[in-house]
């Protein structure tokens, strides 16, 4: 009787714990409430402008639909973060909302996010309902980390091949983020710690030469850390100004 008695706790115990991870397990794709705004002056596209500094490829970084950050931007670390971003209002939001990434910092309104304006109107069921939300200004949203393309590695038009390397990380996955970068020779897997010279800018001078492959660090505020090294090589004739596909998505 004891016995059945202790297991049946055991059970309940189990059954208590596998909940909570399931809930656990969930929420880590919950969405954030907040809001965001956008730039009414803002044309179809991104910007050459902010401060994660990815220059003219800002401009058509996601086809444009990028946004702004305010605590999100933590201090460069939250540059080329993909959110999906929706508003709430049910008469004039769809269901999807809009994915963006993040290229600049600042703030408006007490909003977490100020989208470029085609990104703004994307969140809206129809074109009609796009009018109504760009006159709204500031609307509820939610948000989450999303997957967005693979990590693109764009080397900065102030490259200055052989002699000095820099090159922006756009389309980063999941909710760790890029704390560290290597730059490793493919041929004998020498490496080098780059600096983050500021948002999503990664620099050297004397890079290896050959092709490189880079290694990237994911962490998290739990100090949980993967170190990731992408499919792809940066070729060994690298071009200023030139993008190239790493081959990979995160999803640590
Ligand atoms: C992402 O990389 C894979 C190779 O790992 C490739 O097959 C695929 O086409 C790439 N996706 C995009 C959207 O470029």
């Amino acid at each position: 009787m004891a016995f059945s008695h202790l297991s049946l706790l055991f059970l309940f115990a189990t059954f208590l714990l596998m909940q909570t991870l399931g809930d656990a397990a969930t929420c880590s794709d919950c969405f954030t409430h907040s809001r965001a705004t956008y730039y009414p002056n803002s044309d179809e596209q991104g910007t050459e402008t902010g401060r994660c500094g990815y220059g003219t490829f800002g401009a058509t970084l996601n086809g444009g639909d990028v946004s702004t950050a305010s605590d999100l931007y933590r201090d460069g670390v939250g540059c080329g973060a993909c959110y999906q971003v929706r508003c709430t209002n049910s008469d004039y939001c769809s269901d999807k909302g809009v994915t963006v990434v993040v290229t600049d910092h600042g703030s408006s309104h007490q909003t977490d996010f100020i989208l470029s304006r085609r990104a703004f109107v994307r969140m809206a069921q129809t074109t009609s309902e796009a009018t109504s939300l760009l006159s709204l200004g500031v609307v509820d949203i939610e948000y989450r980390r999303y997957p967005g393309k693979n990590i693109t590695i764009k080397i900065d038009e102030n490259s200055n091949y052989p002699h000095y390397l820099a090159f922006v990380i756009g389309y980063q996955q999941g909710k760790k983020d890029i704390t560290a970068v290597q730059l490793c020779e493919t041929q004998n897997f020498v490496c080098k710690l780059l600096d983050r010279s500021y948002g999503a800018v990664w620099t050297t001078s004397s890079p290896p030469s050959g092709p490189l492959s880079i290694r990237m660090l994911f962490s998290d505020d739990d100090g949980d850390e993967t170190w990731l090294t992408p499919v792809n090589n940066i070729p060994e004739d690298w071009k200023p100004g030139s993008a190239y596909d790493s081959g990979v998505q995160v999803n640590l």
